[in-house]
């Protein structure tokens, strides 16, 4: 038998600056639909998350906490941990760059990079800002020299002898790769604004602090600290390596590498897409398969933050709504590539719209007709024996590869479109052929086949949708008999394997269907809405 294929995918690494916000809940909650995607077609898979703890900004606000680093970074990311339990979020890799082994990937990759010839020391003038960690032009910068991202931070004027890294020597490289690899920088949007800077020239950029202390030290010059950044990206190094692993850089790359995605937001495009694909060509390391730039997400229309007490809190929000309709609406409403807006009266039209309505209320109203046409039996028939241009055969008939080909581009929101189009054929079918009234005129073979044609498709709508709503696809599977369980991943591809169960017509087993109970219940606007 051959081996499964393997997928890795990436979250960035956050900041423990603070307690965990919707943005990187939903960058998180994105990577693990596609992770769960590629799980349910029975791959290897690897979802990557952890945290970023070094730096000036952690320090910051450590003390401002009047805690040392470390204690800070230690009491944050069980925050992080208990977000992803509640968002559902199934990671197999949560990545510290303030773990023990990640100092050594560091040191040995400094090495590398060292030996290659890229690192000078010179000194550094510029405008730099702590909460991007990054330095700025002064054309980048707004009014009174505040940053563009962080409207309420200014930036630092810095005058300091740094070590440099000679991005400049892999222009030419980097051109090559890109026009070589069209898809490595999705989407097309972000893959211009990459080309856009690199076009303009690409200058050395510093890899260390001095004055900062939290952080590894320089190898070389330990009156010198790395760069936040360059340690951070090498986290996805530390990541790949196993407890009792022996620590090395061959070893983490050894079976999961490189990452097929780097799933990323916009603001760290530079990094990802530039910065990163030249550290590790002059470490001479595969790069990675493509790196995927996410949107900006607003609240009621416009930019979250604290200053402007809009900020969405995550925690509450998966408290009071629940993981699978805060995951449906983000996936749904929000296009991977594109910003989008939460509206929280929007929200809950649209899951009760869908979950509530279109999809729980048809699979309620089916199983009560299966109940008293067929006394909940599943017909004994075979779906493949009906004609192809039954309404929904015809849909669901090509409907699986349609979504294995929308996840291939990371289009979360049109593989949810797509089904949710099956599901809304099924509502017009019902309504269409009326099988209450074939079964008073005694046609009870139509009877069975519109209503085992519904469940066939109710249940392929329930599988391509489990990476998105995995619990409800999971209700929905038990509601037409079979046990199994979407967060199951143990079992998974044996109990539900994807080459049967993403088609329109699996044989179903013999079954007589437990009593129906509606699968979602319809939330309710709560009364202090904004
Ligand atoms: N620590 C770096 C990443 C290092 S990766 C080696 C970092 N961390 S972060 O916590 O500031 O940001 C994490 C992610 O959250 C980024 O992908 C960023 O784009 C995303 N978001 C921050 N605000 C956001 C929104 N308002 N909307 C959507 N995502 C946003 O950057």
């Amino acid at each position: 038998m051959t081996s499964p294929a393997r997928f890795s995918i990436t979250t960035p690494l956050y900041y423990v600056n603070g307690l965990p916000h919707i943005g990187s809940a939903y960058t998180t909650m994105a990577a693990d639909a596609i992770a769960r995607f590629h799980r349910l077609q029975g791959e290897d898979v690897l979802l990557i998350t952890g945290t970023d703890e070094h730096g000036q900004k952690i320090q910051r606000a450590a003390e401002e906490a009047g805690l040392e680093p470390q204690v800070h970074c230690d009491r944050i990311i069980g925050s992080f941990k208990d977000l992803w339990e509640k968002y559902n979020i199934q990671y197999d890799r949560f990545s510290r760059t303030t773990a023990a082994n990640h100092a050594k990937i560091v040191e040995q990759f400094f090495g590398k990079v060292w030996d290659k010839g890229d690192i000078y020391l010179d000194q550094q003038q510029g405008w730099y800002c702590v909460a991007c960690e990054e330095f700025k032009e002064e054309k980048d910068l707004i009014e009174d020299r505040y940053c563009a991202i962080h409207t309420n931070k200014k930036a630092e004027w810095r005058d300091e002898q740094n070590y440099f890294f000679r991005l400049s020597n892999y222009q030419a490289q980097l051109e090559a790769l890109y026009a070589s690899n069209p898809d490595f920088i999705q989407p097309a949007s972000r893959r211009n604004e990459v080309l856009n800077f690199v076009k303009q020239g690409l200058k050395d950029f510093s890899i260390s602090r001095i004055n900062l202390d939290w952080g590894f030290p320089v190898p070389t010059d330990v009156d010198h600290t790395i760069y936040v950044w360059f340690d951070a990206l090498l986290g996805y190094f530390t990541a790949l390596l196993e407890d009792g692993d022996e620590v090395n850089l061959e070893t983490a790359i050894a079976k999961f590498w490189p990452i097929n995605v780097h799933l990323i937001g916009k603001d760290i495009l530079r990094f990802h897409a530039v910065y990163w694909p030249a550290m590790l060509m002059s470490a001479e390391l595969p790069l990675p398969g493509r790196i995927f730039g996410h949107g900006f997400l607003t609240k009621n229309g416009l930019k979250m933050g604290k200053s402007l007490g809009n900020i969405i809190d995550p925690f509450e929000l998966v408290d009071r709504y629940g993981s699978d309709a805060l995951r449906y609406y983000f996936l749904k409403e929000v296009e991977l590539g594109k910003d989008g807006d939460f509206n929280e009266v929007r929200f809950i039209n649209t899951v009760n719209a869908d979950l509530a309505n279109d999809l729980g209320n048809l699979l309620n109203r089916t199983l009560g007709m299966l109940k008293k046409y067929c006394k909940s039996e599943i017909p004994q028939l075979d779906l493949a024996t009906i004609a192809d241009d039954h309404p929904l055969k015809a849909l669901g008939h090509h409907l699986g590869d349609r979504i294995v080909a929308h996840y291939e581009a990371l289009n979360l929101s049109a593989s949810c479109t797509a089904v949710l189009e099956l599901i809304q054929a099924c509502n017009k079918y019902i309504d269409d052929s009326a099988p209450w009234k074939l079964f008073k005129a005694g046609e009870q073979s139509q009877v069975e086949v519109i209503l085992f044609s519904i469940l066939e498709s109710v249940r392929l709508a329930g599988y391509l949708l489990a990476p998105i709503i995995p619990n409800l696809s999971t209700e929905i599977y038990r509601q037409l008999g079979f046990s199994g369980d979407f967060n199951d991943l143990s079992n998974l591809a044996a109990a539900y394997p994807f080459a049967s169960h993403s088609q329109w017509g699996l044989s179903w087993p013999e079954r007589t269907l437990p009593k129906a109970k509606p699968i979602f219940a319809r939330l309710e606007l709560p009364q202090d809405i904004e």
